[in-house]
């Protein structure tokens, strides 16, 4: 466990203190962190893409449409396939006598839509594509690419500004309102499965959809798990390839100026069987402080000091079984209205209504 120095009162001289890279983080960020590292030893997931994370996942993620459509190894190849699949199903149904508009939710890079944008687009039955992330420029850099791929040409788009973990977003749907229109949200890439309390994410969700408008998510499923662990079972941990897997992981430690982290821990990864849990823990080898800024009451910063044996937790990915799947899904008040699951049982996408 970290200890918190809330007087701070003079610590050892020699261990280094790092503090957040001004503009990276708000005083609601802040708080966030301060007392997730506190209470639980995580970082939010979300933190991933603030500051040099915007870089790190475009470089980890899809990056062109030729990758979208031929690089076929990883869940973003599964989640193409299930997509193109039961594209006619989800959106034949839905658009029979709306047009629609896409609610990409964590948009990303933004190339995971394109079968969905140019399926309806083909149709003319797509009304405006609208992008809801906490980083703002993740929206400019998805709207960006698909409009570069000529994708969004004569589109309307819109970019919200919003954290869904945080309240709902139904104020700016409510402004997206217009006849004959429904919405289509779409939370692809594992994202859910990244979140510490998935439940809320969903209900946020959930609250800002209306009558007739339909959620699409793309989740991983227990034999994911497998296969990740044996990747991180069988790579050496100081290896290029481990440490270029774990590159997002480490995002948020380079926003509080740890650039040389290695010089501090290694990313170890803990696998959770019964519950299909994947943690990514940064594992303190060296002595060092975390600083945030004084607030409220304090008499000065509060430090959090780490040294050997100290974990945090940089990123969890759950895994799920279909039937805690379905049931995640009705218990934050969905309808399961499809359940497409990838040959090899790794990769589902899952279409809801409330
Ligand atoms: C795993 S990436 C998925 C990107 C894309 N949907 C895909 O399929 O590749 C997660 C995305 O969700 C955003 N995100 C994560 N947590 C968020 C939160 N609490 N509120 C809003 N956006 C969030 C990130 O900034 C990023 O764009």
């Amino acid at each position: 466990m970290p200890t918190s120095d809330h007087l701070h009162h003079v610590l050892d001289t020699d261990i280094p203190i790092f503090y957040p890279i001004d503009g990276i983080f708000d005083p609601l960020n802040l708080s966030e962190i301060l007392y997730s590292l506190e209470g639980k030893n995580e970082i939010p997931s979300k933190y991933m893409y603030f500051g040099k994370g915007l870089e790190n996942w475009s470089d980890r993620s899809i990056k062109s449409k030729e990758e979208l459509v031929n690089f076929r190894q990883n869940n973003f190849g599964k989640q193409y396939d299930l997509m193109n699949e039961t594209l006619n199903l989800v959106l034949g149904a839905a658009s029979e006598k709306n047009m629609l508009n896409v609610v990409d939710v964590g948009p990303g890079t933004g190339y995971p839509v394109f079968p969905i944008l140019s399926y309806l687009k083909e149709k003319k039955k797509l009304s405006k594509y609208i992008t809801v992330d906490i980083v703002e420029e993740m929206c400019d850099l998805a709207i960006k690419n698909l409009t570069d791929i000529d994708i969004l040409s004569k589109i309307k788009t819109q970019k919200y500004i919003h954290d869904f973990e945080y309240g709902h977003f139904a104020n700016l749907m409510l402004k997206e309102r217009k006849e004959g229109c429904v919405n289509l949200f779409v939370f692809m890439g594992s994202t859910l499965s990244n979140l510490v309390d998935r439940h809320r994410a969903l209900a946020n969700i959930r609250d800002s959809m209306t009558a007739g408008d339909l959620l699409w998510v793309g989740i991983p499923l227990h034999s994911n798990l497998k296969e990740l662990m044996s990747f991180y079972e069988k790579t050496e941990i100081n290896s290029k390839k481990y440490l270029d897997r774990c590159k997002l992981f480490t995002s948020f430690l380079e926003s509080f100026g740890m650039n040389e982290w290695m010089n501090y821990g290694r990313i170890g990864v803990k696998e959770f069987e019964d519950t299909g849990l994947l943690k990514y823990n940064f594992i303190v080898e060296k002595s060092f402080i975390l600083e945030f800024p004084k607030s409220g009451k304090s008499t000065g910063p509060i430090q959090l000091k780490y040294q050997e044996g100290d974990k945090i937790t940089l990123c969890r990915l759950k895994n799920y079984e279909d039937q805690d799947l379905v049931a995640e899904f009705r218990e934050a008040g969905f309808k399961l209205k499809m359940l497409n699951v990838s040959d090899d049982y790794r990769y589902a996408l899952v279409l809801v209504s409330v």
